[in-house]
């Protein structure tokens, strides 16, 4: 297999973005990502788009192709796929990506991941999102997913003793990142009081606990590592991006707070990258909801089962920490367009490699990991890479 790098990168904002359309916003995340390759649109070879649900938000299936078309590809006849996996849907894309040329299949794919969520009303926003749980076995019993969270947080609570305003860290933390990123949706720092005192969504679980509905597009060339030098001054490595999958329903897990694909994806990330936990600068993780960033950091395996809530009050995982997480604001203050976010994850770490990230830099990171979530865990797909 051959080494692959990433040489562009380009997002939109995200937020409500009533005044764009799905295709513009997806173009828009395309075009800035082919300028910061310093490449021509004819240079792609091959498209994958994420996206989870074109067809409820938006009313519009056939993405891949309408995204070569509207960006001006089509005519190139380049292949054009749409992947979905829920949220996991953009991570697929960046995969799909990487795997097509390290199989040496082509030399330059874009790989990007768009959603536009504001358009229908937030029951039907909610609806289209409980298609990423069991439908016969968990939706139609009503269960959504800020419940299915819920019943992990209060699961985990119980076992752990993880106290509220350990989980409400999480978020105070993550808007603290979100304040100094100028695509995120919420850029506003709050307290735990902010959060303890916000609307109850789904006990334990309140409003500040979850990412937000949000439109916005986010996008990445890649090429072989070997012809990235002709793009960049800056290639970062892809050392590795695995797959993996569990049950569907919640309830059919051993431990519902424990995501196995999770800890089967990241062994097999760090095996494949051939570089240990303590190697890793900085992480992007998939917080839907924040008790999704505790389980995160334990399950890739920063540390053990129960310590996360306490290392976050400690501020380990903040900005100046021993471990930044989520220093793009995460899903909860920058914005879940569930199809981009994959993708988002991928140009924050980029970014960061580069040292480029702004407020939000990290002093000297060199190595950055991501970790996108479908569902309540049935796909995960996580990516480690290194400032070359
Ligand atoms: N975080 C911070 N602020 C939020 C927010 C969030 N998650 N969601 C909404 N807000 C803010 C809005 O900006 C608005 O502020 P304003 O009054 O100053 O304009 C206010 O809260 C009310 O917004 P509204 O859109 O009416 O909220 P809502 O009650 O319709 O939706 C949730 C709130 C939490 C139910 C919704 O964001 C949600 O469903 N989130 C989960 C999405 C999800 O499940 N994603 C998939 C994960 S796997």
């Amino acid at each position: 297999m051959r080494d692959v790098a990433v040489v562009g990168v380009g997002l939109t904002k995200f937020g409500e973005r009533w005044g764009d359309s799905f295709r513009e916003m997806c173009v828009e995340a395309g075009v800035k990502a082919i300028d910061d390759a310093g490449m021509d649109g004819d240079d792609i070879q091959e498209m994958f788009v994420g996206n989870m649900s074109g067809g409820r938000f938006v009313l519009q299936e056939h993405i891949g192709a309408l995204i070569a078309d509207y960006s001006g590809l089509a005519t190139n006849h380049i292949p054009a796929t749409r992947t979905e996996a829920a949220c996991a849907s953009g991570g697929l894309a960046f995969r799909q990506a990487v795997n097509c040329i390290a199989s040496g299949a082509q030399d330059i794919v874009i790989a990007a991941g768009v959603e536009k969520m504001t358009d229908v009303s937030g029951g039907e926003t909610t609806d289209a999102l409980a298609g990423a749980a069991d439908r016969e076995w968990e939706g139609m019993y009503g269960v959504t997913f800020p419940s299915l969270y819920a019943m992990m947080a209060r699961d985990y609570m119980n076992r752990y003793g993880m106290t509220r305003e350990e989980l409400a860290q999480v978020a105070v933390k993550n808007h603290y990142n979100g304040a100094r990123n100028p695509i995120a949706q919420y850029q506003k720092e709050i307290t735990i009081d902010t959060v303890l005192n916000s609307t109850l969504v789904a006990d334990p679980l309140r409003l500040m606990d979850c990412s937000p509905v949000t439109d916005g597009a986010a996008a990445v060339i890649l090429c072989s590592l070997e012809r990235a030098k002709e793009f960049t001054d800056c290639p970062v490595q892809v050392l590795a991006s695995t797959q993996a999958s569990d049950t569907i329903s919640l309830h059919d897990r051993r431990d519902i707070s424990t995501l196995d694909a999770t800890v089967a994806a990241a062994n097999r990330a760090f095996d494949i990258a051939k570089i240990e936990r303590k190697d890793v600068d900085l992480v992007e993780v998939h917080d839907c909801f924040t008790i999704a960033e505790i389980c995160a950091i334990e399950d890739i395996g920063f540390c053990k089962k129960g310590e996360a809530g306490k290392l976050t009050a400690e501020g380990y995982t903040a900005l100046d920490g021993k471990l930044p997480v989520n220093t793009s604001g995460g899903l909860k203050a920058c914005g879940h367009p569930v199809g981009a976010t994959g993708i988002k994850q991928v140009c924050e770490v980029v970014s960061q490699l580069r040292g480029e990230a702004g407020k939000r830099q990290v002093d000297g990171a060199e190595i950055g990991m991501t970790h996108n979530v479908g569902g309540t865990g049935a796909t995960v797909v996580t990516s480690i890479f290194r400032r070359v």
